[in-house]
């Protein structure tokens, strides 16, 4: 015989968000013109972060409702668009290529390695706010593979020790601040291929 559970999760209230009024009220105007039809959708999340410089997740059932779906949608569709963020951007964004060339080179050590400096896993940002990582797809350019970008610049071909030198030379934990000029230099390559930068 099964037990009666001592309480009905069902039932737990969801506290509602503090100052989410004025923010809710300013999403229904931005969105207000948009037709219901799922075509929208994308040019809804688009003048909201550009609002907000993120969807806020308090905008997620609005937007449910406004386009006839449901959150778990919502939520789907902006994690399938890597543009669609829903937290503030980091200061810093470093994009880690996630196609087939960079992972036959063995970008995925790479990814491990950003991850441990920069302190943030993949699609988040780390706790100060300061560095972010992106997962991005294949743009064609991939003489550089296994490549990363950060701020318009092609950062590649690296190995792992490289790719370790720049993101601590990024972060200043070599003892000094990267300057501009600096921010994206990485190591000689041991076979030779020297590491490009490319705007
Ligand atoms: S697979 Fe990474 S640039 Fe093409």
């Amino acid at each position: 015989m099964f037990s009666q559970a001592s309480h009905n999760s069902r039932l737990t209230p969801v506290e509602p968000v503090a100052g989410s009024t004025e923010l809710l009220a300013r999403i229904s105007d931005l969105i207000e013109d948009l037709s219901p039809d799922q075509v929208d959708l994308l040019k809804a999340f688009h003048r909201v972060q550009h609002e907000f410089g993120y969807v806020p997740r308090e905008a997620v059932f609005l937007l449910a409702g406004k386009f006839r779906t449901t959150p778990a949608i919502i939520y789907g569709t902006i994690d399938f668009y890597s543009e669609v963020r829903m937290a503030p951007a980091a200061e810093t964004t470093v994009e880690w290529c996630s196609g087939p060339a960079c992972l036959l080179k063995g970008s995925l050590n790479i990814r491990r390695a950003l991850e441990a400096i920069l302190e943030c896993e993949m699609n988040g940002t780390s706790a100060d706010g300061k560095f972010g990582l992106r997962l991005v797809q294949c743009d064609g350019t991939c003489d550089l593979a296994p490549l990363v970008r950060c701020e318009g610049r092609y950062i590649g071909p690296l190995t792992v020790s490289e790719a370790i030198e720049w993101a601590r030379n990024l972060k200043g934990e070599d003892g000094r601040a990267p300057t501009d000029g600096e921010a994206g230099a990485v190591g000689q390559s041991p076979d030779a291929a020297q590491p490009v930068e490319a705007e």
